[in-house]
């Protein structure tokens, strides 16, 4: 049963960034709701604004260059956009927490491990306490042992083995995929509601990132979680994502269960993904059967973006943004001439 209020709604989220060139329209209605529990992936080609909307959720968007247009972000019914600054600061890392792509640019490098993340949980235990399993009468030493001593905690919980002598080395003395671990305990230790993860995998191997997947699975699943997972890799979202949104330059074109979504797609720009996916010797990121490119976003094609290079297109397609339709109760796809469930 669907609950009344998303954790997470970004209703017709719209967004322009100026730039040198002019002025880009980079979100062009983003609709997606995000029930507890749920892992979304959210998948596109490059530039078509899945980091942005990321950050929008949790305002990390700079204001300019970027500009919201119009629509809302709801965060357990509450709008974030019309937040105040100290009020986003409270949400973050502790309702609300973020996973980026590169370790090596989230680690302080003269900080050791464990304390790194014991900071991350004495900052959020300021607030709740009972993140570090104290009341709100524990003075600052004992706060900073309860720290240290999840700290470790979470280091085992992620898979690191020998996790109390671990978190005295600096991130240095661990390899790309423990680091990785690492941003997935900070992530974790204020047990947030929602995790926002932009490529947490891409710089690592395929077996560790299916190592890392499996970890981040089975974390979010055991604390109800729920999880917006950027990527532009459908292998990953068929390996642990329960839902999936495709987008194309700005827009949600296609959203549903993963398994419906990729086994009946409906959307010409989700076959094309699928039909793209990597096998040897292909060039990262290159789609086949797919003629021309992402559209310029300063000059946005009329109607639906992705016509010009659509083989389903009509001149009605040029008219306007097709309306969502119900391929069933729970997955849409945003065209005027979807292909058939199951065709
Ligand atoms: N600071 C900025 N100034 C100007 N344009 C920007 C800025 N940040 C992003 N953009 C533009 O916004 C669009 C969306 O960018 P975004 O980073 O969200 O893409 P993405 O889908 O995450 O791509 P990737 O898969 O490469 O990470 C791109 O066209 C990008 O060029
Ligand atoms: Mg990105």
């Amino acid at each position: 049963m669907k609950a009344a209020v998303p954790l997470l709604h970004i209703d017709n989220l719209h967004l322009t960034m100026r730039s040198f060139e002019g002025e880009a329209h980079v979100l062009n209605g983003v609709d997606l709701a995000l029930e507890r529990g749920e892992i979304w992936g959210l998948a596109g080609e490059t530039g078509c604004g899945k980091s942005i909307t990321g950050l929008s959720v949790s305002r990390l968007v700079k204001t300019p260059p970027a500009q919201y247009r119009g629509g809302r972000i709801l965060f357990d019914g509450q709008d974030v956009l019309g937040l105040s600054e100290r009020a986003m600061r409270h949400l973050r890392g502790r309702a609300i927490s973020m996973i980026f792509q590169d370790p090596s640019t989230n680690l302080n490098p003269v900080l050791r491990v464990g304390e790194q993340i014991a900071d991350v949980a004495y900052e959020i235990g300021r607030h709740a306490p009972e993140v570090l399993g104290l009341d709100e009468r524990a003075g600052h030493l004992r706060r900073r042992r309860a720290a240290r001593a999840l700290a470790v905690q979470m280091l085992e919980r992620v898979g690191i083995p020998d996790a109390a002598r671990r978190a005295q080395d600096y991130p240095h003395q661990f390899s790309g995929g423990m680091r990785q671990r690492v941003l997935i305990a900070m992530a974790l230790v204020g047990q947030p509601r929602l995790l926002i993860a932009d490529e947490p995998t891409t710089a690592l191997d395929v077996t560790l990132q299916a190592q890392i997947l499996d970890l981040l699975s089975g974390l979010v699943r055991d604390s109800g979680t729920a999880v917006l997972m950027i990527t532009h890799n459908l292998g990953v979202v068929a390996q642990i994502c329960s839902h999936v949104a495709v987008m194309y330059a700005g827009h949600v074109v296609e959203a549903g269960p993963t398994r419906s979504v990729l086994q009946s797609p409906c959307h010409p720009y989700t076959r094309a993904l699928l039909a793209a996916l990597p096998r040897p010797g292909m060039a990262r990121g290159q789609l086949t059967n797919l003629p021309g490119r992402v559209p310029d976003l300063i000059h946005p094609p009329p109607g639906c973006r992705f016509a010009p290079r659509c083989a389903r297109a009509s001149s009605a397609c040029a008219q306007q943004t097709p309306a969502y339709r119900d391929v069933s109760p729970t997955h849409r796809v945003a065209c005027l001439h979807p292909h058939e469930e199951g065709a």
